[in-house]
């Protein structure tokens, strides 16, 4: 008996040492949720509708606040919840961490605060007000970039609020430095813009450039921050790949044709001085690259096709990698790619061929990590990550009793630490 108490706890040592060595590194779990603003009222003042009276009627949905980006700066974790649904008091929130001690349920708080998120009596437009964000991304030089896509995507009911905005916030005062309303020559409505990429070199913050996708329309806009001015980009490589529209996730089968979906810039090119700017469609295992040159160029974007053959094809990542977000490392020359089609994170190493042979997998998980929604890495190097579990939410229904939302974190090094995309 004895014996064999021991055989069995030096067998669960040994898995359990087993078990740590295989997972140490892949993606932490920093936060997860069953649903937002699921504990008490108190816990979540701005996350119930009670405590700020709300003009329009809405009333507080928990299952329809569902949790699409993630960025970091500084111990503050900005989250998105974009309005597909009504009754969501803020569109984009923050988490303290320093003040968030359990990593379950936290509680979200507006952001920059509660009334920039408020809608208005009979959704009147208000240029002080944000109407529904996908994504967001945090630049060096400490400034929060998103659009407000100004559109409630509300099943029954879809309205343009107002136009779609791009949106600079200075992260140390919290305050706004620039709104930029998209204009109409540009696109007609604010739907389907999914994120936003910024270009910007450490010493020149002023210099800066956003690269905006669009899926619906496929088209990439850019905005210059010192001319205060937009260009756009037409090109069929923003399109989807029809071949790989089909998408099997959590058991459920569906098909999208979401075109130009991410950009990540890449490593500067010590000759030309351009960093290369990787793009993808959604629905696509293909990557592109185009060089940012280009892109920062308005009169090559006015001058119609003059600029087709820049837009390069680099090549498949492999099958089943469909991918959201991606984001790339600078210190390691890391490419990762959120993989909604085989919920994991993918790499692949810039220092290397692009072949679906040379790309990785640094984390795979088929039912906590069900629809990686966003990619980003901070200031410091660290990557960050959301899964939410999004066509269950479409498709089928959540279990509210199940942790749905999770984000999670790594650093590139140990990330890829044992893949492919590790170089020697
Ligand atoms: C922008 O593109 C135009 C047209 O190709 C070219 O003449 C010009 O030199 C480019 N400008 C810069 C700054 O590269
Ligand atoms: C990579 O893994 C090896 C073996 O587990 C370990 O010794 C090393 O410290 C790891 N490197 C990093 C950067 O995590």
């Amino acid at each position: 008996m004895n014996h064999h108490y021991l055989v069995l706890s030096v067998l669960a040592i040994v898995l359990i040492l087993f078990t740590v060595q295989c997972t140490a590194d892949e993606l932490e779990l920093v936060y997860q949720w069953t649903q937002l603003g699921s504990e008490s009222e108190t816990d979540h003042r701005d996350f119930s509708f009670g405590s700020p009276p709300t003009d329009n009627s809405e009333q507080f949905n928990a299952y329809g606040n569902l949790p699409m980006g993630v960025s970091h700066h500084k111990g503050r974790l900005f989250v998105t919840v974009p309005r597909r649904r009504p009754g969501i008091p803020s569109t984009l929130a923050v988490i303290d961490m320093r003040s968030t001690q359990s990593k379950n349920n936290p509680s979200l708080t507006g952001y920059p605060h509660y009334m920039v998120n408020r809608l208005n009596p009979e959704f009147a437009a208000d240029s002080r007000r944000i109407v529904s964000v996908y994504r967001t991304k945090v630049d060096i030089c400490d400034r929060l970039w998103f659009v407000d896509t100004g559109y409630l995507e509300y099943p029954d009911n879809p309205r343009q609020v107002q136009r779609p905005s791009l949106w600079v916030m200075n992260l140390n005062t919290n305050r706004r430095i620039q709104r930029f309303e998209i204009p109409e020559e540009m696109v007609e409505f604010g739907y389907g813009i999914p994120g936003i990429t910024v270009d910007v070199e450490p010493d020149r913050c002023e210099d800066a450039y956003a690269y905006i996708p669009d899926y619906q329309w496929r088209n990439l806009y850019v905005y210059g921050l010192a001319q205060n001015r937009m260009w756009r980009f037409s090109h069929n490589f923003l399109s989807f790949e029809p071949r790989f529209g089909r998408f099997n996730v959590a058991g459920l089968q569906f098909v999208w044709n979401d075109g130009v979906f991410s950009l990540a810039i890449g490593r500067r090119d010590e000759t030309s001085k351009d960093r290369p700017v990787y793009l993808h469609a959604m629905a696509s295992i293909s990557e592109i690259v185009v060089p940012n040159s280009v892109l920062k160029n308005e009169t090559l974007a006015r001058s119609g096709e003059d600029y087709n053959e820049r837009f390069r094809h680099l090549g498949p990542r492999g099958p089943n990698t469909q991918s959201s977000g991606h984001a790339f490392d600078e210190k390691t020359g890391v490419l990762f790619y959120a993989e909604v089609n085989r919920n994991a994170i993918g790499c692949w190493n810039s220092a290397t061929e692009f072949h679906p042979e040379n790309h990785g997998i640094v984390h795979l998980d088929n039912k906590e990590m069900i629809y990686p929604a966003d990619v980003t890495i901070d200031n410091e190097g660290m990557m960050w990550v959301i899964s939410n579990r999004l066509p269950i939410w479409i498709y089928s229904r959540l279990d509210v009793t199940e942790y749905n939302y999770r984000i999670w974190r790594q650093m590139p090094e140990k990330a890829i630490n044992g893949t492919i995309c590790m170089r020697n």
